[in-house]
């Protein structure tokens, strides 16, 4: 194998990337990109890795989710308080429920750039760049702002840094107690049926807790009752971005992408010979990748060659993302591969891509049906076949948008209207979600 560095990446192809013109810019974004200090730390990206190698023995489960794309004007605390309440809430509901450990891992603190199907959006006969995420240039619909800006990728890593300080200071400062199960219900849901279905799970964890707490095992001496690991994710799509952020550790001498605890490469830039292959094949993070219906066996044991030579069990997360309709077509050939060729590897259930259809009022939307049904066929396809159903990967929110149909409250399209607020993808919005795990509960159990 040709060696490595975090800049060989460019001798190859790298698709979906932006059209930067002032290279000067560019390079002056990217430098003092390099300067700046990592957002994580080598060691967490380990944890997380042995946590992940735990899951691909069937002994955790993975909770991967967040925003589509993370946006610049929706950037506040109340909403990262929200999306970090809602992780919190349905990890509970999968240890409790589920009786399995979960490691949570948002998409978040960094989930800003966009694979697009076409390069170019077309608006009452106008044609104009498209969006390709807030790290890159604007959604407005002006031709000013879909020029690529290389100092959005700055604004991108501030507000990431800002993102997961709080995250970090929610995490460990007091908000994950066990003992606030209570409140981390959202307000807004109280009255409504999986409101009640968390309140008597909460009310059976304090029972517990309480339990405990007599045999003196409470918070004060016990951290794992106060505080939880959130670790942060998102799509390394931007190259020019995560090579400025790619260092090399001092305790190891291996390179880590310090942007994130864990990288994926998308469907649509998984060419073997491409770019991000290239790139993510260097760096120690765990990482994953998204397999959608067109991969075939043979270039699925490649990619995972290319990706994890050692075979190392918490090293990659395969990302499946069929569509309802497809999955129970598809994956049974590519489990039936990659267990009989004894790869080690966590699998994923991305439900939410390959379920996006457009509703009759113009709004991109998926179904709560077709989004389980995609999650209940991914358990039992991979069952059947000898596999570990090891995780999902949502797009979700804390706030309550509408923008997914169905669920308890029957969102209807033309509920879409009402808080359609998604930069890119809908998102299952908290009350949807919560739902969610509790139906991914009753498989794990
Ligand atoms: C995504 O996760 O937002 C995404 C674009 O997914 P995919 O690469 O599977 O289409
Ligand atoms: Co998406």
């Amino acid at each position: 194998m040709t060696s490595w560095t975090p800049d060989s990446w460019r001798d190859k192809t790298a698709l979906q990337q932006p059209r930067y013109t002032d290279t000067l810019a560019l390079a002056d974004a990217e430098n003092e990109l390099a300067a700046l200090p990592p957002l994580v730390f080598a060691e967490e990206t380990r944890q997380l890795r042995k946590q992940l190698a735990a899951v691909a023995k069937g002994e955790a489960f993975l909770l991967q989710g967040g925003d589509c794309a993370e946006s610049f004007v929706d950037f506040s605390a109340n909403n990262i308080r929200d999306t970090f309440k809602v992780i919190l809430q349905m990890a509970v509901v999968l240890t409790y429920a589920g009786r399995k450990p979960v490691v949570k891992v948002g998409r978040i603190a960094g989930q800003f750039a966009k694979p697009r199907s076409a390069d170019i959006e077309q608006r009452d006969g106008e044609e104009l760049p498209s969006f390709r995420g807030d790290i890159i240039n604007g959604s407005e619909f002006t031709a000013d702002a879909r020029v690529p800006d290389p100092q959005r990728m700055l604004k991108a890593y501030h507000q990431s840094t800002a993102t997961l300080n709080l995250l970090r200071a929610f995490a460990h400062g007091g908000l994950a107690d066990l003992h606030q199960v209570h409140r981390w219900n959202l307000g807004f849901v109280s009255g409504h049926p999986q409101c009640e279905q968390y309140q008597r799970l909460a009310h059976d964890l304090q029972d517990a807790l309480s339990f405990m707490e007599v045999m003196g095992i409470n918070s004060e001496n016990t951290p794992v009752l106060r505080e939880t690991d959130l670790y942060t994710s998102h799509e390394a799509l931007l190259l020019n971005y995560e090579e400025a952020l790619t260092r090399r550790d001092s305790l190891s001498g291996q390179w880590y992408n310090c942007a994130a605890h864990m990288l994926w490469i998308g469907e649509r830039t998984r060419q073997l010979d491409g770019a991000h292959i290239e790139f993510m094949r260097g760096i120690h993070n765990p990482v994953g990748v998204k397999v959608g219906p067109s991969i075939s066996s043979d270039e699925l044991l490649k990619l995972i060659d290319a990706l994890n030579p050692d075979n190392d069990p918490g090293r990659l997360t395969l990302i499946t993302r069929m569509g309802a309709d497809t999955l129970a077509e598809k994956l049974p050939a590519l489990a039936k591969a990659v267990t009989s060729e004894g790869r080690h590897v966590v699998w994923s259930s991305d439900p939410m891509h390959g379920n996006t259809v457009k509703a009759s009022s113009g709004f991109k939307t998926r179904s709560f049906d077709r989004i389980l049904t995609e999650i209940q066929q991914f358990f039992s396809v991979l069952r059947s076949e000898g596999a570990h159903p090891g995780g999902v990967h949502l797009e979700m929110t804390g706030q309550q948008v509408t923008e997914c149909v169905g669920g308890a409250y029957r969102v209807s399209e033309e509920d879409l209207a009402n808080c359609y607020r998604t930069q890119c993808d809908p998102r299952l919005n908290a009350d949807q979600v919560l739902e969610m795990a509790f139906k991914v509960s009753e498989l794990l159990r």
